[in-house]
């Protein structure tokens, strides 16, 4: 049996009198990829934050490793956080730090490594998503897809066992993006790491995911490996994907 390290089951989620997420149920085993599909608003950034303690669930339960989200103090959250990667959708930098700057910190906090070993960590991931230049330089001095990869590299600078992807292609041209992905999949094969990618691009989910998840109206609808996911037979599937 595969072991699960992530799940979640009957999660819901409302802001306001908007619910958002109406008994949202997956679970994800160590070393799987699992994409996730659907309409802009459908909850999908939603479920991400809530794999990360960021949002708690009005009802049901959020897995990690076997520890209830919800459950555990702050500080078993700060260590659990430790082993997990999340790429914003944005970037989510810090302006006023130089793109070294920004690796290092979660390095100065969580590790004891000291100046020299910081610096080499940082130049290996920059080298990793192929931008290994852009160290003193600011983030608003780059460009979107820069920017984008450096996010990446800041998410992969602790070695983390899960990631989160939130739209790691979006502001890449087509080789990058292609670069990228080729990595997201490395990661699982050869380092197995267990990840959630949030995408729209088909080719995309079709390189890195093993498995694809559909959120439709709150809910897991279709779960269906990447070669069959894009052939579907649910009706609101084939609507969402036009085929
Ligand atoms: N903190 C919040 N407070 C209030 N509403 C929120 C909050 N976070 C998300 N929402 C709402 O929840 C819904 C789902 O948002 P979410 O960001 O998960 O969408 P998404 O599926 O990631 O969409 P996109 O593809 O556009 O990124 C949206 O209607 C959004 O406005
Ligand atoms: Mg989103």
């Amino acid at each position: 049996m595969p072991e699960t390290i992530i799940r979640m089951s009957g999660v819901e989620k409302s802001f306001g009198d908007h619910q958002i997420l109406r008994g949202m149920s997956f679970d994800v085993h160590r070393g799987q990829c699992l994409g996730l599909m659907g309409g802009s608003g459908s909850g999908k950034s939603v479920t991400l934050r809530h794999l990360i303690g960021l949002i708690r669930p009005d009802a049901g339960l959020v897995e990690v490793d076997g520890q209830d989200l919800t459950k555990i103090s702050r500080r078993e959250l700060a260590e659990l956080r430790k082993r997990m990667g999340y790429v914003f959708q944005d970037g989510a930098l810090i302006n006023w730090l130089t793109v070294a700057e920004n690796l290092a910190l979660p390095l100065e906090e969580n590790t004891n490594l000291d100046a020299a070993e910081i610096a080499a960590k940082v130049q290996e991931k920059l080298e990793l998503v192929h931008v290994p230049d852009t160290g003193q330089k600011f983030p608003t001095e780059l460009s979107g897809g820069m920017r984008r990869r450096v996010g990446l590299a800041r998410a992969l600078i602790t070695d983390p066992e899960i990631i989160l992807y939130d739209e790691p292609n979006a502001g890449l041209d087509p080789r990058t993006a292609r670069s990228i992905n080729h990595l997201m999949r490395e990661l699982s094969d050869k380092l197995e790491v267990t990840s959630i990618v949030v995408e729209h691009r088909i080719d995309c989910l079709k390189t890195v995911a093993d498995e694809v998840v559909f959120l439709f109206e709150g809910q897991a609808r279709v779960r269906d490996t990447a070669a069959s996911f894009f052939q579907p037979t649910d009706p609101e599937l084939r609507e969402f994907l036009g085929v």
